[in-house]
């Protein structure tokens, strides 16, 4: 297969003549184009002695050959490692300055980008964006490993090992033709934020849910190929841009959407706070509050346990076609029992595929960024474990969901 494999200007460049030597060993015919800045830390000879192949970074090399047209459109594969945050961002805007960004707007297979850089280059907004703009478009976009950086400090950012970066090439390349998405096709229904249950028109009882999760999900869903259908309570954040959003505020209103939703979805993700109880009458007129009566008693009735109906309700075509309904569990964990007890209990209660599980106390969970879940599943694997931010967190729940989705459809 005709590789391109575009360098970028980092110290992690030397670690890619590795990543070279696995695909020529592999029998790949690998074309080198560095960026200018990458030169600076290893020269073209290197790549040309190793590819066995002439190496350029500027279009105005060989113009005959129109290598600025011509690398990209017959790459079966293009490869950028490491892919710093200036590659990312020029990557995502489509900047066209020299032979790898050219290469790149050119590339009609798949495209593979391997990050290394400081990790809070890594973490800022603006490579977020650029990351989450690549991915949207079908690019593979690795996570960067984690470990010691240049410097002395450590965290995620470190080019990942070329093996790594190796077999995410072949897989992609192995998949070609048909190279999809991992939820490409797939329909995913996600509930995120809090209900509220009105009292009176201005008033209602509801929760400290910020809805950060179940974006950060629907991003993750939306990134990995998915058509996503957004069922949002109240939430502090605004939704991702390509999503289907559908507004509801109660319990009631919530669980109508849901189970609508259920019978067209490949996977519902249940991650709103929904209230268990309601005020048991809601007043037309708001409550005043008067001198002469007792104090109000407010009666509350129980809401419907959707989660539960979804299980229930599931039609046998969904079931048959595989469809995944998972559950989050806010637990603590007690005298009686520690937090996993509680929610294996919970997750044969409810009955869902999966049970996503954070551990919380008054100051973990709501409004944070950041979250450490466990997933437990139905089918008896073993418990998996994801920390991180939201965002990181979010993208091993969807992994995990389109490796249980994608063995079940095998
Ligand atoms: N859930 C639901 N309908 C409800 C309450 C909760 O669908 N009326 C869903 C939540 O979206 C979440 C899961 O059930 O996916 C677990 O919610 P949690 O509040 O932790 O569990 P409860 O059923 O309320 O159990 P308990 O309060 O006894 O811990």
């Amino acid at each position: 297969m005709r590789i391109v494999l575009g360098v970028g200007g980092g110290i992690a460049a030397y670690k890619v003549a590795s990543l070279l030597r696995l695909f020529t060993e592999a029998g790949h015919d690998v074309t080198v184009v560095p960026t200018e800045a990458s030169t600076r830390f290893i020269g073209t000879a290197t790549w040309e002695a190793l590819s066995g192949n002439p190496v350029s970074n500027s279009v105005f090399d060989d113009v005959h050959l129109v290598n600025h047209v011509r690398l990209g459109h017959e790459a079966d594969l293009v490869v950028v490692a490491p892919a710093t945050a200036d590659l990312l961002a020029k990557a995502a805007t489509g900047q066209a300055g020299d032979l790898l960004t050219n290469t790149l707007l050119m590339a009609h297979g798949p495209v593979l980008f391997a990050p290394a850089m400081h990790t809070e280059m890594w973490q800022h907004a603006a490579t977020r964006a650029n990351v989450e703009t690549l991915r949207s478009r079908g690019a593979a976009v690795l996570e960067p490993a984690s470990g010691r950086l240049t410097g002395a400090d450590s965290g995620p950012g470190r080019l990942p090992e070329p093996q790594v970066i190796f077999d995410a090439a072949m897989a992609l390349l192995q998949g070609q033709g048909d190279y999809q998405l991992p939820l490409a096709g797939r329909t995913v229904t996600i509930s995120a934020g809090g209900t509220r249950e009105p009292l009176d028109p201005v008033r209602f009882l509801g929760n400290r849910s910020s809805g950060k999760q179940g974006v950060a999900l629907a991003v993750a869903a939306r990134n990995a190929g998915a058509s996503v259908r957004l069922l949002a309570a109240h939430m502090d954040v605004p939704p991702p841009a390509g999503v289907e959003v559908v507004r509801v505020e109660t319990a009631l209103e919530l669980r109508e959407a849901a189970l609508h939703a259920a019978a067209v979805s490949d996977v519902v993700i249940m991650s709103a706070a929904v209230a268990d109880f309601r005020p048991a009458e809601v007043s037309d007129t708001k409550i005043k509050k008067r001198d002469d009566t007792a104090d109000p008693v407010i009666t509350l009735v129980r809401n419907p346990d959707i989660l539960q109906e979804l299980v229930e309700q599931r039609t046998a075509g969904a079931a048959a076609a595989g469809q995944l309904i998972v559950g989050f569990a806010a637990e603590t964990g007690d005298s009686q029992g520690d937090v996993l007890a509680y929610a294996e209990a919970k997750l044969q209660r409810k009955g869902c595929d999966l049970l996503v599980v954070n551990h919380v106390g008054t100051d973990k969970v709501f409004g944070q960024d950041s979250n450490s879940v466990v997933i437990l599943s139905r089918s008896g694997s073993e418990p998996q474990e994801a920390s991180g931010t939201k965002t990181e967190v979010s993208e091993a729940i969807i992994r995990r969901i389109s490796f249980e989705l994608n063995r079940v459809s095998l």
